[in-house]
């Protein structure tokens, strides 16, 4: 049996857990492809085969050794084609893909011409639906909340406020988090939009009473009275998503313009995913890897393996992209008695 494995999307720490998961537990009757960068791999027939000693020790490596893109295959009609064809000539019996919202969407679509494909969820941005968490999001905090802890030292000693903007899109996870595990003293997300007036009278009160004030903003975050993200950027990737960032500069200016505090905005961008994967990180990538091969083996196609409370288990793949998996109310209101 070939199996084909890639990785899409942005890169994510884990993604190598997650191939050395998949990779260790094949059966000798098993032959894996990994295709390189994404979706362009079957696109471009652009692999390298996979055996257990390529992929000793890669958990602990950030990135993805397969490469990645954003490349969607169902875009032009001789792409979906090609992709076709290619899987045909190689003799790829399954696929396993690697991915977020994008890339599994792929593999589902893929998955409705009965084709055989296996899903694992992959995103800093936590944002997956029906698995209480991707890979990659936990690291994605740590190094969220190590660099909101280095700046209280420095905002205090400058009595500044500091915007630290932060990745997420639809989705402010990794604000949420990072802000609370930190002490930020506002977290904005684009779930819970809030006016200009507002944040300032947060940002008011936090100086008032402590003398500097860090608010952690999720790139997506638009305030109240906004119809768009602020978005210094015009770049659409393959799926139409813009390329944001701009939002903590934004803040920065209307904050210097209404207030005399001395306001620097900082943007963490794409540090958040780079580098080694924490323990955590490691261990859901590889028991990632290791459960969709058990699906591959048992021929449970169309599934998602998805994680729910500490077990592994597996979703139909739609269940993972119908719907963004957004911060619940609830747990946004417990982060608000740290705000000011
Ligand atoms: O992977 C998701 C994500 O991290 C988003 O939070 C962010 O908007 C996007 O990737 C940035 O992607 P790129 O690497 O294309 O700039």
């Amino acid at each position: 049996m070939r199996i084909g494995i890639l990785t899409g999307g942005g890169d994510c720490p884990g993604l190598n857990a997650v191939v050395r998961g998949i990779v260790s537990s094949k059966r000798s009757d098993m032959e894996i492809f990994g295709f390189m960068r994404g979706w362009n791999g079957p696109l471009e027939a652009d692999y390298i085969p996979l055996n257990k000693e390529d992929v000793e020790g890669i958990h602990i490596l950030g990135g993805t050794i397969l490469g990645t893109s954003r490349t969607n295959p169902f875009k032009k009609e001789e792409d979906t084609k090609k992709l076709f064809e290619n899987l045909e000539k190689l003799k790829i019996d399954a696929i396993i893909a690697i991915g977020g919202d994008d890339t599994l969407s792929v593999a589902a679509k893929l998955s409705s011409f009965h084709f055989p494909v296996v899903g694992v969820p992959k995103t800093i941005d936590n944002d997956v639906s029906n698995t209480d968490y991707t890979f990659g999001f936990h690291t994605a905090v740590n190094v969220g909340a190590d660099a909101i802890d280095r700046l209280h030292s420095t905002a205090k000693s400058h009595n500044r406020v500091f915007y630290v903007e932060i990745m997420g899109r639809e989705a402010g996870w990794i604000a949420l988090e990072a802000g609370l595990a930190s002490g930020a003293h506002l977290v904005l997300i684009p779930e819970y939009p809030m006016t200009l007036d507002e944040i300032m009278s947060v940002v008011d009160k936090r100086m008032e009473r402590g003398g500097y004030c860090i608010v952690a903003v999720a790139e997506g975050f638009k305030p109240t009275e906004f119809e768009d993200e602020v978005n210094k950027h015009k770049a659409v990737d393959a799926f139409g998503h813009v390329q944001l960032g701009g939002i903590a500069e934004f803040l920065t200016e209307i904050t210097k313009e209404r207030r005399s505090y001395e306001t620097r905005s900082v943007v963490l961008g794409h540090l958040l995913r780079g580098g080694t994967p924490t323990a955590f990180d490691r261990i859901l990538g590889t028991r990632y890897g290791v459960h969709a091969m058990d699906l591959i083996k048992k021929q449970d196609y169309g599934r998602m393996v998805a994680l729910s409370g500490n077990d592994i288990v597996s979703v139909p793949i739609e269940y993972g992209v119908a719907t963004k998996k957004l911060v619940p109310y609830d747990y946004y209101k417990l982060c608000t008695l740290f705000f000011g």
